[in-house]
């Protein structure tokens, strides 16, 4: 049976019965990718309820790089929930959370002494790496980048990039927050190349030091190591020792949000070891916990230490569950070598980009690092207009054909890969030919409906 078979059963009618009960209950504004309601998942495929089978490349948005119930976090999991579910680490402690934490202050980049603190989403980790970063610095700037996507709560919002469908009516945001362009090589903000442009990018923020916010008020640059709903758009190599040697100078911290490039996803633990990268705070979230809500902000241990007792923490953060969870993914990454695992998937989908990108003119930019890879979709490589209704197409082609795929980009023209990394290379063949059987039908349309040039 060939795999690129259109599913007319999609959306099935138990799924279509569950989205007119959803769309009476639940707001329209949280949105769906699919309109499928799922059954049951492993590894890197999901079941709806009507018995299709898909292959998942958004990996419920970047949670599961060890893939839908790993044996060992769901074992981990189960063990936990034989023991006890809540008690609140503000109230009545327990040991798996001092142990994650001590974990993550001995993987994370930087031999100097760390500290770690646990809540449950990326946003409230960028909120409290923000918190903490002011308290200490006595400082109340910060600066973050176009295109940067930390969340949806309101500080989270103020330093996030792109407007629909994020921030639009929900003004005003939390002051004191300034927005620099990110090294974005195929958009550049400056129009120049690199590597002509000495990575511009990176030494404009003294100016910005200049003509927007003195150095001196501001307490931290937060920045995607790679950009993650904006499209993951990825830095040169440069951009970060530039970048940290200026704000180091200037006594500003560096906040790297690896909630989405975070365990593996760009070939190595954490996204900055692929630049040198070594932040004073970083914060995490996704697939830390193998589908369970946890998420954590790891810092310098005097800065982390800044706050005082009860100046940070909820009622929830570091679920013993999610604690186990997470001590299990991190075994999972060394025992399964998932970071060598991640780099092979991006070499098997960086050789079929390469041939797209020479049979069509709409993928515009092959990216990213490990299996953190993206298209570019755009309607003319000469101009590189976004193709957002293109890259509509193509993720519904997918989708309609066994294959979940989800956008990003500021401009809706991202194709982006977030499979999880323990999926076969059976599954990822079979998954690339579905979305390059998507790419020959919008870019084969695309090219017969422009209008053909009739002389007169
Ligand atoms: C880089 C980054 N930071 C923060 C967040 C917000 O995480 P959450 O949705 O868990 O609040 C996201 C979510 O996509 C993200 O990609």
């Amino acid at each position: 049976m060939s795999t690129i078979q259109l599913r007319t059963s999609i959306p099935g009618p138990r799924s279509q019965a569950l989205m007119r009960r959803r769309n009476a209950a639940v707001p329209k504004a949280a949105y769906h990718a699919t309109p499928v309601f799922v059954a049951r998942a492993e590894g890197a495929v999901v079941e709806d309820v009507d018995g299709n089978r898909l292959i998942d490349f958004a990996g419920g948005i970047g949670c599961l790089n060890v893939g839908h119930r790993a044996p060992s976090v769901v074992e981990a999991v189960r063990r936990q929930l034989d023991r006890f579910l809540h008690t609140s680490f503000n109230v009545l402690a327990y040991e798996s959370y001092v142990r994650l934490a001590e974990r993550l202050n001995a993987l994370t980049p930087g031999s100097f002494a760390k500290k770690t603190l646990f809540v449950n989403s990326g946003a409230e980790a960028v909120e409290n790496a923000i918190k903490i970063a002011r308290f200490y610095t006595r400082r109340p700037a910060i600066i973050s980048f176009e295109d940067a996507f930390h969340g949806r709560t309101y500080m989270t919002m103020a330093v996030t990039s792109k407007t629909h469908p994020y921030k639009a009516g929900f003004e005003p945001f939390p002051g004191d927050v300034y927005r620099i362009p990110y090294a974005y090589c195929f958009r550049c903000s400056y129009s120049l190349e690199y590597p002509g442009c000495e990575v511009h990018c990176a030494r404009h923020i003294e100016d910005t030091f200049k003509r927007v916010v003195s150095a001196e008020s501001v307490a931290a640059v937060i920045v995607e190591p790679i950009l993650g709903e904006g499209g993951f758009v990825t830095p040169p190599a440069e951009f970060y020792s530039i970048l940290s040697e200026i704000c180091h100078r200037h006594g500003i911290l560096l906040i790297a949000d690896e909630v989405q490039t975070g365990f593996c996803r760009a070939g190595a633990t954490f996204a900055c070891e692929r630049f040198g990268l070594v932040p004073d705070l970083i914060t995490m979230a996704k697939s830390l916990s193998g589908g369970l809500p946890l998420a954590a902000i790891t810092g310098r241990a005097e800065i982390m230490d800044g706050p005082a007792s009860g100046q940070l923490g909820g009622t929830f953060g570091g679920n013993p569950v999610a604690c186990e969870a997470a001590l299990a993914v991190l075994d999972l990454i060394e025992s399964e070598n998932l970071n060598a695992r991640a780099n092979h998937l991006g070499e098997m989908f960086r050789k079929r980009a390469a041939e797209w990108q020479r049979r069509w003119e709409l993928v515009g930019d092959v990216r990213g690092l490990g299996a953190m890879q993206a298209l570019e979709l755009v309607h003319s490589r000469a101009t590189r207009e976004p193709a957002d209704t293109e890259t509509k197409e193509v993720a519904q082609f997918c989708y309609e054909h066994g294959l979940v795929t989800i956008t990003a980009g500021s401009y809706g023209n991202v194709i982006r890969l977030l499979m999880p990394i323990v999926i076969s290379d059976a599954q990822m063949d079979e998954a690339l030919d579905v979305l390059e059987a998507a790419l020959g039908a919008v870019a084969e349309k695309a090219v017969s409906c422009q209008p053909s040039v009739v002389s007169t």
